[in-house]
């Protein structure tokens, strides 16, 4: 397989790159800086993705921003290559651009590639089920570099509490003052220190007792194998929206 990889120069994309040329498969590192090289293959200017794209057996892996992953996966469309996507911190308008890409290719996107967190994701669920009325709070920290506030897995882990409990809970960013806690409210709290790779933990607390449900990569190649099972899994499927669980559900590894 041909695997092209944006953002390969990133902390993220970069063990994407080793993961995909330890497994054998041909490595297209792409950066819109190209100099040198990543996991022993050229940087290939971004401005030449077009060309890079327009061939057989090719997928494209993504982890930038979200406004070079919407320009990237536009073109991945254009040429019917298909993509997964592993950046976070999309809006509205960079969401509707992924969602018209998701018409005429197949399109994968995790907040969250490791597998612990697609098992951590059935537990809150469960979770969240049995046990209605008690107070939840997330907590997650990462690297000092990272963007976006919260992550992408943070708001995963929230929309799937909304969804086991039918209700969409009140977000509440932090407190400070006098801010007693309101019903309906789950309680947001975000860190960023030194090299941290990423960590999210619930908290439900209610009955004199509180379960504590919580994941904690350890390197970034958590994400890289999962992104790679991903593109392995993904071509030859119909065009349209595909997720992590997917992949894992098929017994894709
Ligand atoms: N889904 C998951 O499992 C998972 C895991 C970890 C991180 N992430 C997400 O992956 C994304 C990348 O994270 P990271 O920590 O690897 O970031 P990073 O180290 O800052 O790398 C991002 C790369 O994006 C490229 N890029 C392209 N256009 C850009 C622009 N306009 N501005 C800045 N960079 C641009 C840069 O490469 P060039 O300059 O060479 O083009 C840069 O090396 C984030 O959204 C993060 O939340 C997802």
């Amino acid at each position: 397989m041909r695997v092209i990889v944006t953002g390969a120069t990133g902390r993220t994309g970069g063990e994407v790159a080793r993961e995909v040329a330890e497994r054998g498969h041909e490595l297209v590192p792409v950066s819109r800086e190209p100099a040198g090289t990543v996991a022993g293959a050229d940087l290939r200017p971004a401005e030449d993705l077009p060309a890079l794209l327009d061939a057989e057996g090719t997928v494209l892996i993504d982890f930038t921003v979200p406004v070079a992953s919407a320009d990237y996966i536009a073109q991945a469309a254009e040429a019917g290559t298909p993509a997964v996507i592993g950046t976070t911190g999309f809006d509205s308008e960079g969401t509707a651009a992924l969602d018209a890409a998701a018409e005429s290719i197949p399109l994968l996107k995790a907040a969250n590639f490791a597998r612990g967190v697609q098992a951590l994701l059935n537990v809150v669920r469960e979770a969240a089920t049995a046990l209605p009325g008690y107070d939840v709070e997330l907590t997650e920290t990462h690297h000092n570099g990272k963007r976006d506030a919260p992550s992408g897995t943070a708001k995963t882990l929230l929309d799937a509490l909304d969804d086991a409990r039918d209700e969409a809970l009140d977000r509440t960013h932090g407190r400070e003052g006098e801010d007693p806690r309101e019903p309906g409210q789950v309680g947001v709290h975000v860190r960023r220190a030194g090299d941290v790779r990423g960590e999210h933990e619930l908290m439900f607390a209610d009955n004199d007792e509180v379960l504590t449900l919580a994941h904690r990569a350890e390197s970034r190649g958590v994400f890289a194998a999962g992104a790679v099972d991903a593109a392995e899994w993904l071509p030859g499927h119909e065009a349209g929206w595909y997720e992590f669980g997917d992949v894992i559900g098929d017994g894709g590894d």
